[in-house]
């Protein structure tokens, strides 16, 4: 009788001890290892936008600055979430309008994300295409690419030192096919209309950003590996100010 109570005692603790380690070897979400919300696909569903903040669009006007040093501080996946959104996500989901205009409602325009090591809380280092449609993420690369694209930067340091990169392309196609040579002309405007927004929506969340024109087009296409009828045209680094 002793000798059973002895082994259910042993079971009991041999259980115990396996379901401890199973806890501590559980991967959390704070931690910047493989995102929790990651599916087998490489598609990151984002947070649902808020359309609520704590700035009003006037005090983002008149705070908003660009900013070029970062602390290492990572950034959350409700940024992202949020800053995507203010550049291109669905703001009318019966019609497709976007948060942005867009002349005809061409939308030329495709978002990329370039994360860094440890650089937002729950996502893995690499590049990730956003689908405002979905509101989500599909990684397209592995690793950490900022140093390189610094370099295609013709060197700008912050584009290495942010923990994420926003990285706008246009398929000017899209809308010359409707407007001929207007349709460039638009592209731009529209980019503007997105890059502003990013400006804004980092002001108003506490995030510090800038935005570069500057850069060998063809170099950072080449390491992000952006489909050949796209044409790069802005980056802005995100992080938290170190100013
Ligand atoms: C089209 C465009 C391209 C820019 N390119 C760069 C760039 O490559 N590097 C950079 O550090 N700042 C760049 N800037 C940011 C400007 O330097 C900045 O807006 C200017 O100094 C005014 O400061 P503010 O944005 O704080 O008002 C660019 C701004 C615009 C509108």
């Amino acid at each position: 009788m002793i000798k059973k109570r002895k082994m259910i005692i042993i079971v009991a603790v041999v259980i115990s001890l396996i379901l401890f380690a199973i806890y501590l070897a559980w991967p959390r979400a704070s931690e910047s290892g493989p995102s929790t919300v990651e599916k087998a696909s490489g598609i990151i569903e984002l947070p649902a936008p808020k359309t609520e903040g704590k700035m009003s669009v006037e005090g983002a006007i008149q705070k908003r600055r660009s900013i070029r040093k970062y602390t290492d501080e990572p950034i959350t996946l409700e940024d992202i979430s949020q800053l995507l959104w203010a550049a291109q996500g669905i703001t009318d989901p019966e019609k497709g309008y976007r948060a942005a205009p867009s002349a005809g409602r061409t939308y030329p325009l495709e978002i990329y994300l370039v994360v860094g090591k440890g650089g937002v809380k729950g996502l893995l280092e690499g590049v990730y295409h956003y689908d405002p449609s979905a509101h989500a993420l599909k990684k397209i690369l592995e690793g950490d690419i900022r140093s390189d694209l610094a370099k295609a930067a013709h060197g700008q340091p912050w584009v290495a030192e942010a923990p994420v990169n926003i990285v706008i392309t246009a398929d000017y196609n899209r809308t010359t096919n409707k407007y001929g040579d207007l349709g460039a002309r638009f592209v731009h405007m529209e980019v503007g209309h997105a890059g502003e927004n990013i400006y804004l929506e980092a002001t108003a969340r506490g995030l510090a950003t800038v935005s570069l024109g500057s850069f060998y087009e063809d170099q950072v296409k080449e390491l992000l590996k952006i489909p050949d009828n796209e044409n790069v045209l802005y980056i802005f680094p995100v992080g938290h100010s170190a100013s």
